[in-house]
């Protein structure tokens, strides 16, 4: 297979690095997106199997940032065939027990970070994707768009417009043959998840699966692969529930 150009966004932990790793494990060529992780970033870099791959820094709730990074990964590879739309916060907010100064700041950061950062990159990344039928753009949902999110209810709505979103450009995108797909974990061992998982409620949350555990982030980048193959343009519009049978819905 042709080597591609992806750019992964939240490449320097969790999720990120390992659809990093997967993907060049298959040959590929990666930017690794981060915000303030550098270090992590560079180290995460280095360990990819092949050469070639470079990290690019921006804050998405900045556009101009955003834009000036897509630029510099497009130059330096030429284009961007699949962009993993991966980076994203959970900020603990819930209704009942939140002041209207830390409510607007949760959302505000929420929808900013995982809704309009993923869109904005989407946009600039758009500009240099080849449209012969190689292209891709998968977003990195969550469960918790369907089965609500009480502690985070930002990230809930997040998440269910990362949904919307991704099935809206890709019947827009559809003509170009760039396929647009959203996966949705639930669970996964990341640092996101690390104080849940390591607290009290953590055998609680292991027991929602009947496999009684939590995902691994190999275990996504394996789908996220799946869904950004060249050979996967009917897929497109899909969103694939990733969560153990932890929740199940029609
Ligand atoms: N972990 C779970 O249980 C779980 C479950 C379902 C869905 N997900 C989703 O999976 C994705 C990855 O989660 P994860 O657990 O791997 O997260 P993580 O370990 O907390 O990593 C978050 C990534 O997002 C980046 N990031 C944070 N704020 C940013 C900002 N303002 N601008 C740009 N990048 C920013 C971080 O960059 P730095 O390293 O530079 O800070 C980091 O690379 C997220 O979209 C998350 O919602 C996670």
């Amino acid at each position: 297979m042709t080597r591609r150009s992806i750019l992964v966004t939240g490449g320097s932990r969790g999720i990120g690095a390992a659809i990093a790793r997967e993907f060049a494990q298959a040959g590929d060529q990666i930017a690794i997106h981060y915000v303030s992780a550098q270090p992590v970033a560079d180290e995460v870099c280095k360990s990819l199997v092949g050469d070639g791959h470079i990290t690019a820094q921006a804050d998405l709730r900045d556009a101009d940032a955003i834009r000036t990074m897509v630029e510099q990964v497009a130059k330096e590879f030429g284009k961007i065939d699949v962009l993993i739309n991966n980076a994203g916060v959970f900020v603990d907010h819930p209704i009942e027990a939140t002041t209207y100064e830390q409510w607007q700041d949760a959302w505000a950061q929420t929808i900013g970070i995982n809704l309009i950062g993923a869109a904005n990159i989407s946009w600039c990344a758009l500009q240099h994707m080849p449209k012969n039928g190689t292209s891709r753009i998968v977003n990195i949902g969550s469960r918790g768009a369907f089965r609500g999110e009480p502690l985070s209810p930002a990230y809930g709505a997040s998440k269910a417009a990362i949904v919307a979103f991704g099935q809206s450009i890709a019947k827009a995108l559809a003509p170009m043959h760039i396929g647009v797909t959203t996966l949705a974990p639930g669970f996964v061992e990341t640092e996101m998840a690390s104080r849940l998982l390591d607290g009290p409620e953590g055998d609680g949350i292991r027991a929602q699966s009947p496999f009684n555990r939590v995902a691994r982030p190999d275990e996504l980048a394996k789908a996220v692969y799946f869904l950004a193959s060249p050979d996967n343009e009917w897929a497109s519009g899909a969103v694939l529930d990733f969560n153990g049978a932890s929740y199940l819905r029609m």
